[in-house]
């Protein structure tokens, strides 16, 4: 019992410490040795504590590393076992490992270039019979490590093909004339990203990068990219790339808080996986709310990234993959060479083959490899960067087929140099079980990227497969299940689209971020992308915050507008109380009030007056050219009329008062035996004016579409004010001549005063015009024509209530008055008793 159980427990501690000889699987002898670099191993100890220039030891072992390094071995054997690639070549390789130190890659670099045989490195001036231990290498995998040493094989002309270096820099052919890559450059991927974030409408979105080349590197070409494609940066951020940092949480934290004050929902992470690990970690503590997170090739199917507890809720995380494939029977073979590893004859053979490379100067490559186990590898059995391992070495396998003339089915085992088959390289079009290849201008080859997204099924996580781009993105967006709660892509816009009839103005430094302006009055925008108003056309109009315009309407004095309904009915008033008092004249023609007040005459003016309160309707309506011609002629002949026979009686009046004693004239004779004649005189006067108004410069209708908003006005406008003030100053000067003959006079009490009536009719029109003219000049333009109106009106009543009016109440209501002794007309009298004098 106690044997068996000793028996169990040796035998669990020999299966837990499998020995194997996977060290000694790195070097194999061939016609052609290609150069490794691969990362094994991870240095973990600190590098400044190193005083002595030896052997880094490197401690923790690097599974997906181990496994590239496998994916090399398998190319060169399947190479070797082919009959039509290098028939008759034995591939050899030297594979060694970096630790992923630039520092450490240096070492077994310097080995690739000494010459075969030895271990020295020559130092000539012409290097072009050298013969170095290796043709062609292999690696590395990063772009850190490869900008240090694609300088040095670049020196020596030795084709080195990278598997994972994906920096924009070493497309540089000028730099690195010997470099090439099986994989895209950053550039695609960004590319790429763009395109996402344009087919999303996402663009406000921040951007994190790690600390370091390959970070700030993204970050930078990002950040260009995003201009030209109008998409906005909120928060552009570096995160430390060195996850050993003690303090790391608090230097996380400011980004993360950063990223939560810009509300955006899209975030790129431009980092290698452990930074990634640590942020996220972060975020989940935080408590920040679900994002898109759009992962790079560098973590986005990291298992130190995917293993983080609770990371199913950060949101969704959308990523590239280098677009590859699986290597066929590539699984199968490593758990072969895992049993192999195991059998010691196996083992003693392939340390023979080992030491026959040569030079054990380096030492044993990977002693932790020795110790590993199927399920240490499981994870990383299928990892997609073996294919661009295995396309590397086909690559190089290749150019050496063409550069040995193996076309003829025979290859001739030359002694060539690397820089041979470098210039084979660059031309090189190759293909692999059918798929073709072929290095583009910037010596990589680029299949695009493949698109994915994670999903959480039962706490496991799998990668759906969206989309692919290459050169153009396609994917199927219905694939995607976003964290929002209706699973639709969540927006990451500085501002949504403005309103119609609004612009947008920038806001701030950022082309995406702007204000939505309002369109002024006046001016539209049809589209809510422009970035100016247009003004309307004259003729036409348009509100505030308008995508259209529309037409002005017309706007004169309406017959409906209340005023016109006001003014109408004064117009009535006058009309029949001018009327009345005609009647009462015309009936009581021969009574003396009406003798004293002109006679015939007065009836004639009453209808001046008539006519001139028809006249005012000319202001109300739309006005035509007839109407502004006539309108002011009309008013003034009429008024003209009325005044002259008014002028007439006030002449009479001083002549008899004043000049009562001088010689007669002719004037005194035409006064007293011919009113008429002055009145006509008038009339012509005042006709010659009104003529030259409306033949000279007549005056015009104007649409003037700058004064009211929305409607265009129509009016008269004079066109010369001098022949303007003659019409109007003309009858003025009758109204102030009557004025100064008959304020003076007196009249003996007991007698009727006719000259008082005239001094009144005159102050009272002036009166009028006194108030007409600020008000005419002050109101706004479209109350003119009421304004004008409202005057004519005015002056009307006034003249009515001042001289006519009376005498109609005397005749109607105090006839007792209406005598020849009160009503005595003095002027005749007096002119009779001249006459009986003369
Ligand atoms: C290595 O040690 C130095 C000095 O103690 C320290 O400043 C540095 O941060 C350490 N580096 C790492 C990677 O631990
Ligand atoms: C090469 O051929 C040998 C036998 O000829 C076989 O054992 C080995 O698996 C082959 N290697 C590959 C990579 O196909
Ligand atoms: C290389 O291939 C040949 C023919 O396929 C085979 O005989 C030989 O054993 C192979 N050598 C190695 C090391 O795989
Ligand atoms: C270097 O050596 C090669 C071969 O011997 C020769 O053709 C070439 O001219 C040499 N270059 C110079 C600069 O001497
Ligand atoms: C994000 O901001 C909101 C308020 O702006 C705050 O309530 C929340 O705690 C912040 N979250 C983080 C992770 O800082
Ligand atoms: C391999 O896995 C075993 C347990 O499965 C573990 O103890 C061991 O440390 C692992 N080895 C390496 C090199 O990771
Ligand atoms: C490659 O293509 C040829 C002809 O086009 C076909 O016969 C062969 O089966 C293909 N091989 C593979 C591995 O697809
Ligand atoms: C991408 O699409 C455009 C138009 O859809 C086409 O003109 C262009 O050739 C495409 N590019 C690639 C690389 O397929
Ligand atoms: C997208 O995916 C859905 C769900 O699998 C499928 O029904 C649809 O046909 C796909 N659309 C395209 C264009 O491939
Ligand atoms: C319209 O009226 C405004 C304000 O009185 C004046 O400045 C402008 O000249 C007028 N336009 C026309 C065309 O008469």
């Amino acid at each position: 019992m106690a044997a068996f159980l000793l028996l169990g427990i040796g035998l669990g501690s020999s299966l837990a410490q499998e020995q194997r000889c996977i060290s000694s699987l790195f070097r194999k002898p061939g016609d052609y040795i290609l150069g490794g670099l691969f990362p094994l191993q991870v240095l973990t100890t600190n590098t400044t504590y190193r005083t002595l220039p030896d052997v880094y030891v490197c401690e923790r072992l690097y599974t997906a590393g181990l496994i590239w390094a496998l994916g090399m071995k398998f190319a060169v054997e399947e190479i070797n076992n082919s009959t039509t690639l290098l028939p008759g070549i034995k591939l050899g390789y030297d594979i060694y490992d970096n630790c992923m130190e630039p520092i450490v890659a240096l070492q077994p670099s310097l080995f690739f270039l000494t010459k075969t045989g030895t271990s020295s490195v020559g130092v000539l001036c012409n290097y072009t019979n050298y013969q170095t231990r290796v043709l062609a290498v292999i690696g590395p995998q990063s772009s850190e490590l490869c900008t240090v040493t694609a300088k040095l094989f670049s020196f020596f002309l030795i084709p080195q093909v990278s598997y994972g270096a994906t920096t924009e820099k070493l497309n540089n052919e000028e730099l690195f004339p010997s470099f090439f890559r099986t994989v895209p450059s950053d550039k695609i991927q960004l590319e790429a990203m763009v395109e996402l974030l344009l087919s999303f409408k996402w663009n406000w979105i921040a951007v994190i990068g790690s600390d370091d080349e390959y970070g700030r590197e993204g970050l930078n070409l990002l950040s260009s990219m995003a201009v030209s494609k109008n998409i906005c940066i909120a928060y552009e951020g570096l995160i430390p790339s060195d996850v050993s940092s003690p303090n790391l949480e608090e230097m996380l934290e400011p980004t993360i808080q950063s990223i939560n004050k810009t509300n955006v929902n899209v975030i790129i992470l431009f980092s290698n996986d452990r930074p990634v690990r640590a942020l996220l970690k972060q975020c989940l503590k935080l408590g920040l709310s679900k994002k898109v997170w759009l992962a790079t090739e560098a973590w986005v199917m990291s298992e130190v990234v995917t293993s983080l507890k609770q990371v199913d809720s950060i949101g969704t995380v959308i990523g590239f993959i280098i677009k590859g494939g699986n290597v066929a029977s590539f699984q199968e073979y490593v758990s072969q060479l895992l049993e192999l590893t195991q059998q010691k004859s196996f083992c003693e053979a392939s340390q023979k083959e080992a030491n026959e490379v040569g030079s054990n100067v380096l030492g044993p490559q990977c002693p932790q490899c020795d110790h590993i186990s199927q399920e240490n590898i499981s994870s990383v059995l299928e990892h997609r960067q073996t294919f661009a391992v295995y396309t590397a070495v086909y690559s190089v396998a290749h150019a050496l087929h063409k550069v040995l003339g193996c076309e003829s089915g025979q290859c001739k085992k030359n002694n060539i140099k690397p820089w041979q088959l470098l210039e084979e390289m660059k031309t090189l079009r190759f293909s692999i079980k059918n798929q073709s290849f072929h290095f583009d201008q910037y010596r990589s080859i680029s299949r695009g990227y493949e698109i994915i997204a994670w999903s959480w099924q039962e706490g496991r996580i799998q990668y759906i497969s969206l989309g692919h781009f290459n050169g153009n993105l396609s994917i199927n967006e219905s694939l995607l299940h976003f964290h929002t709660k209706n699973q639709k892509e969540p927006m990451s816009q500085c501002l949504t689209t403005c309103k119609p009839g609004q612009i947008r103005r920038m806001k701030g430094f950022h082309l995406c971020c702007y204000d939505c302006i309002d369109c002024e009055e006046g001016t539209f925008c049809s589209s809510t992308e422009d970035t100016t108003c247009t003004p309307c056309p004259k003729s036409q109009w348009s509100p505030e915050r308008s995508s259209q315009c529309y037409d002005r309407s017309e706007k004169y004095f309406f017959w409906s507008e209340p005023l016109a309904v006001i003014l109408l009915g004064l117009l009535f008033l006058a009309l029949v109380l001018t009327c009345l008092a005609g009647t009462l004249f015309l009936k009581n023609l021969h009574t003396p009030v009406v003798q004293a007040a002109g006679g015939g005459m007065c009836l004639l003016a009453l209808f001046s007056l008539a006519l001139m309160c028809v006249s005012t309707t000319l202001y109300v309506g739309k006005p035509s050219a007839t109407i502004c011609k006539l309108n002011q002629p009309f008013f003034a002949l009429c008024l003209n009329l009325c005044f002259s026979t008014i002028s007439v009686k006030a002449f009479q009046i001083v002549l008899v008062h004043d000049f009562a004693n001088s010689r007669r004239t002719f004037l005194h004779w035409l006064i007293q035996r011919c009113p008429w004649a002055i009145v006509a005189l008038c009339l012509l006067v005042e006709s010659l004016f009104c003529f030259w108004y409306v033949y000279a410069s007549p005056p015009i209708v104007v649409h003037n579409y700058t004064l009211l908003p929305t409607e265009v006005l129509i009016q008269c406008k004079v066109q010369s004010w001098p022949v303007f003030a003659l019409v109007h100053g003309h009858n003025a000067s009758l109204a102030f001549i009557s004025f100064l003959c008959t304020f003076m006079v007196q009249m003996p009490a007991k007698k009727y005063n006719v000259a008082r009536g005239i001094t009144f009719t005159m102050i009272a029109y002036f009166v009028a015009m006194v108030f007409f003219i600020p008000t005419y000049t002050s109101v706004k333009q479209e109350y003119q024509p009421a304004v004008l109106m409202a005057a004519i009106l005015l002056c009307t009543l006034g003249l009515l209530a001042c001289f006519y009016l009376p005498k109609c109440y005397i005749i109607r209501f105090k006839p007792e008055w209406n005598t020849m002794d009160y009503f005595q007309d003095y002027t005749r009298e007096r002119l009779e008793e001249k006459d009986s004098q003369d």
